[in-house]
């Protein structure tokens, strides 16, 4: 009985947790809860999980203070986790028009889109075609990957009566971390997020889509601008919001762009550009100034880019499921959680918890946990009991508020950064799945910006930014257009 009203107690808890705003900080509370009784294994070991996977203030000071030492080393050359690499544009102005094909290569899915602009900030989608990139085109080789691109694009002229004669300039968006060396060219440093297409790391990866439109016999297409996703939803985002100088994927992996001073990047050896400021892809998915726990290790040994992207494995959609599901396999090993026979090989296989269910197990409001009851049914355990679904949750909930929490460490650094006294607003422009469908992701944020800023955290609003990143390759792509004449 005490063990079902305590239990009871934890999932009222996450529920709150996970609901409010206010500064909730898990570690004293939970660890209030756990010490007001005497504690058995079981509850010591689910303190000591809701222990490595707290962010405390004192975490996020430490993460900031270490983002700053990042960023300047990454601007001014010096080997850094942050790659600070310079954009080559700045926001756009709002007079771009012209009709352009934007290419959107970040995750699973290959969008393009043609967009039309009017000069005065309207921006008209007349077609958007979504293709799925299957694994065999991520781990093949790249001139397989790039084929399948140039036929995509094909796909997507026909169906939207493109011609084949006329010059049309493409923006291609590419969200991997591209040493960008003009507008319209760049190297892929590394890939992520599942892709090792071999042969693309180390080459022009524009220069790679030019040749495959040409073995399709695409003649027409002109790739104008080679943007990041974050670059992209910034000046996207900037264009309805003046007040947008940060720009962040919380997707399938993680990363943040701002506007700086061009005479802070200490590395720019090229012209000043006319605004005196540029975009600077920090690619901070890389930071590894940060502690992980046991189960990240796990996680990260079993992915293709092993020690690499440290920050976007603690936070981002592509590992948080992998990183809950050996949580649950070591608690179902030490039976702490579903103590059943028929559990025993429950969440045994590599990757099969998606983050989505972390999702799903967060709207579950019901008092039964209905819904989290089918999930795990539909994973092959017919009955469940509801403490088990109850820890789930709770499991399930620490790891996406570390993931928030560490985002909103990473917002406030760079913010604080381009504004140390936090005088002025600034609008975080924001997209991608976990910041969008995680419950409340956006609250736990908001309740740290609280904790670090009091009554000044006004002057961060995070707003989201809907599919930007295409639409702000589009807009840079008719700023180079303009100055081509
Ligand atoms: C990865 C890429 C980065 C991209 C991010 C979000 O971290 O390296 O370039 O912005 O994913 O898609």
């Amino acid at each position: 009985m005490k063990k079902i009203l305590i239990l009871l107690l934890l999932f009222l808890l996450s529920a709150d947790l996970l609901a409010n705003n206010s500064q909730v900080e898990p570690r004293g509370s939970n660890y209030d809860l756990y010490s007001s009784r005497s504690s058995t294994a079981d509850e010591d070991f689910i303190r000591y999980i809701e222990k490595n996977f707290a962010v405390t203030p004192d975490d996020i000071r430490e993460i900031i203070a270490n983002f700053h030492s990042e960023m300047r080393k990454g601007l001014s050359g010096q080997e850094s986790s942050l790659q600070m690499i310079p954009s080559f544009t700045d926001v756009a102005i709002g007079k771009e028009t012209g009709k352009f094909i934007a290419l959107d290569l970040g995750g699973t899915n290959l969008r393009v889109l043609a967009v039309d602009l009017d000069g005065a900030k309207g921006i008209e989608i007349s077609g958007v075609n979504r293709y799925v990139i299957e694994k065999k085109y991520m781990e093949g080789t790249g001139e397989e990957l790039f084929n399948y691109i140039a036929e995509c694009i094909d796909n997507f002229m026909k169906s939207n009566n493109i011609s084949y004669e006329k010059k049309v300039d493409l923006a291609f968006t590419f969200s991997f971390a591209v040493d960008q060396t003009s507008i319209d060219s760049g190297k892929l440093i590394s890939w992520s997020k599942g892709f090792e297409a071999s042969g693309v790391e180390g080459k022009d990866v524009v220069a790679l889509l030019n040749e495959a439109l040409r073995r399709k016999g695409i003649k027409n297409i002109k790739v104008a601008a080679l943007v990041n996703d974050t670059v992209g939803t910034l000046v996207a985002k900037s264009y309805e919001e003046q007040a947008c100088d940060l720009g962040v994927i919380l997707g399938t992996g993680t990363n943040a762009c701002y506007r700086e001073k061009i005479n802070n990047i200490k590395k720019w050896k090229g012209l000043a550009p006319k605004s005196s400021n540029m975009i600077i892809n920090m690619e901070w998915g890389d930071f590894d100034k940060i502690s992980v726990t046991y189960y990240d290790r796990e996680m990260d040994a079993g992915t293709i880019n092993p020690k690499e992207h440290k920050f976007e494995k603690m936070i981002s959609g592509m590992y948080l499921g992998e990183i809950f599901r050996l949580v649950l396999r070591d608690l179902i090993k030490r039976d702490i959680i579903f103590k059943d026979e028929n559990a025993v090989n429950l969440f045994d296989k590599q990757w099969s918890l998606k983050s989505e269910f972390m999702s799903l197990a967060a709207n579950d409001k019901s008092s039964n946990l209905g819904a989290i009851e089918v999930f795990l049914s539909e994973q092959g355990l017919k009955k469940s009991d509801l403490q088990s679904r109850i820890l789930f949750k709770y499991i399930s909930s620490l790891i996406a508020r570390r993931s928030a929490r560490l985002s909103a460490a990473a917002v406030s650094a760079v913010i604080l950064w381009m504004d140390p006294e936090l005088e002025r607003k600034h609008i975080v422009g924001i997209d991608g799945a976990v910041y969008e469908r995680y419950p409340d992701y956006k609250g736990i944020m908001e309740s740290v910006f609280n904790e670090l800023f009091g009554d000044k955290s006004k002057n961060i609003v995070c707003d989201y930014a809907k599919d930007g990143s295409g639409i702000g390759a589009a807009i840079i792509a008719a700023v180079v257009a303009s100055e081509e004449g």
